[in-house]
């Protein structure tokens, strides 16, 4: 005899309605706590990361230690659009000790004798040249990476000293006036490389002329000194607002966190970056 298993099995149908109706109950009721907290999460994961803020004070520490160095390799760069939330005020523009100070033709070094404390060789290069450690280490890095890619390059001068930096300055004036001088050499007292962060670098072509920026250094450097920390501190056509001509071979360190919001700019000076008045004279 057949025994019917309908009845047991639209009551089981019933039943998994009823649990079904449940739990959509239940989902509707919980409603937007369910669905809201993973859109939240989602948000959060595409809002633009706060840009790292230091985690040493400007006085504690002279130089960022950036929390990552971008890799060289193109799909690593971060994408061209600036962080909001970049603190431009992260780091001091006055005191010579710190990685974004700005020194210019109305903003000198001060104390006008002040000399950095951490001075370092560049490691992996024959030139004698120092910098701040932080800086040099940058530079080191930067200069394997060129000499990687087929762009090799010598710093031949960074740190100068006030007397350095004077006879420097006097010998110009004295071979072609001051007028001329002041166009591409800082007075005594108002130069970056007293800081200890700035560097020029030479390769035997255009050295020290504007066609440096054609070479394959001069190019390199232009493209990628801003994955090391570095800027093109001269950018051509900005002496109204830097004071100096194009000096395609004259890189300032200023760490990667700002060198990156540089790069990602429309603007390419710091004074623009930092909304600063154009510099092109002395006061
Ligand atoms: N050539 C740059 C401006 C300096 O003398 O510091
Ligand atoms: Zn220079």
């Amino acid at each position: 005899m057949r025994v019917s298993h309908a009845p047991v099995y639209r009551r089981r149908r019933r039943v998994v309605l009823a649990v079904l109706v449940a739990i959509v109950g239940l989902g509707l009721g919980y409603g937007t706590g369910a669905l809201v907290w993973p859109r939240a999460e989602a948000e959060a994961a595409v809002t633009p990361a706060k840009s790292p803020t230091p985690t040493e004070t400007p006085e504690a520490s002279s130089t960022p230690t950036p929390s990552a160095t971008p890799a060289s390799s193109p799909s690593a760069s971060p994408t061209p659009s600036p962080s909001p939330t970049f603190d431009l005020t992260a780091y001091s523009l006055t005191d010579p000790d710190s990685p974004w100070v700005i020194v210019n033709k109305l903003n000198p070094i001060d104390p006008a004798e002040y000399a950095p404390e951490d001075l370092t060789r560049i490691a992996g290069m024959s030139s004698a040249a120092t910098m701040r450690a932080e800086a040099a280490a940058a530079m080191s890095a930067l200069h394997e990476a060129a000499v990687a890619a087929g762009a090799p390059f010598t710093v031949s001068t960074a740190y100068r000293d006030h007397a350095t930096q004077s006879s420097l300055y006097y010998g110009y004036v004295n071979r072609s006036g001051q007028a001329s001088a002041d166009r591409y050499s800082a007075r005594p007292g108002f130069s970056e490389h007293q800081t200890g962060l700035a560097a020029d670098i030479h390769n035997g072509v255009c050295d020290l002329k504007a066609c440096f920026g054609t070479t394959a250094a001069g190019r390199y450097v232009a493209e990628h000194a801003w994955e090391h920390g570095f800027v093109i501190r001269y950018p051509e056509g900005k002496q109204e607002v830097t004071g100096y001509i194009y000096e395609p071979w004259h890189l300032r360190y200023v760490g990667v966190e700002l060198a990156t919001a540089l790069h990602e700019s429309d603007v390419t000076t710091l004074e623009e970056l930092f909304g600063l008045p154009a510099a092109p004279d002395y006061s």
